[in-house]
């Protein structure tokens, strides 16, 4: 892509993300959005080698699980009335497309050694990931961000946020940490719908054919 052709996706998927994110009016989002900004969170790839992994995948991928979770949210209401409740819009748009700052601040750009289609090695631009900036984890790290930038969050967008990646990390929960998750999902029904917002927007959206996790 020419590096105007760049720019000009870079901006565009930084102005709906801003426009989406201040549409819920909450009390903070515009702290929220200068952070974001000082951290490369609108310049930062969503994956070292899986999905989105090029400058602005980050933003992209938080908009298609915006996305994604809207449309959800829109057909759990069709099929369940009663979920409107405790489904509110604002809600799964600032958890959806928050869930991932934590990944803001962590991606390094480096040269990486590659076989090209003739089998000779050669050198490729790529990333590589550094936590040292601020290492606190994933979601709970993405929650603690978005409270020290003065954001309003409800307790459900916490939840959701913090355990969106639940799949993943599952087995690597402690028995304490499982306990918590499974009475977050018990009691907040906004946590199932951003971890398959998540996985639905990640591994049908943005499938990588030849590198389909
Ligand atoms: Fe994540
Ligand atoms: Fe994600």
């Amino acid at each position: 892509m020419k590096f105007n052709e760049q720019q000009f996706k870079l901006e565009t998927l930084k102005k709906e993300f801003c426009e989406l994110l201040r549409s819920t009016r909450r009390e903070g989002v515009d702290y929220v959005i200068e952070d974001l900004e000082s951290l490369g969170f609108f310049d930062a790839p969503a994956s070292t080698k899986f999905h989105l992994n090029y400058d602005g995948g980050l933003c992209e991928h938080s908009l298609n699980v915006c996305k994604v979770g809207l449309m959800l949210r829109e057909e759990m209401i069709k099929m369940a009335p009663e979920s409107e409740s405790y489904l509110p819009k604002d809600s799964v748009i600032i958890a959806t497309l928050l869930h991932d700052v934590c990944k803001a601040d962590i991606y390094k750009k480096v040269m990486k050694k590659q076989k090209n289609q003739f089998g000779v090695w050669e050198e490729v631009p790529g990333f590589e990931v550094d936590y040292s900036n601020f290492p606190m984890g994933h979601g709970e790290k993405s929650v603690i961000r978005l409270l020290l930038s003065g954001l309003e969050l409800t307790d459900d967008e916490m939840l959701a946020i913090r355990w969106h990646m639940t799949a993943w990390d599952l087995p690597f929960q402690s028995p304490e940490q499982k306990g918590n998750l499974n009475t977050a999902r018990d009691i907040c029904p906004l946590c199932s719908l951003v971890q398959s917002a998540d996985t639905l927007a990640s591994n049908i959206i943005e499938r990588k054919e030849e590198n389909p996790t």
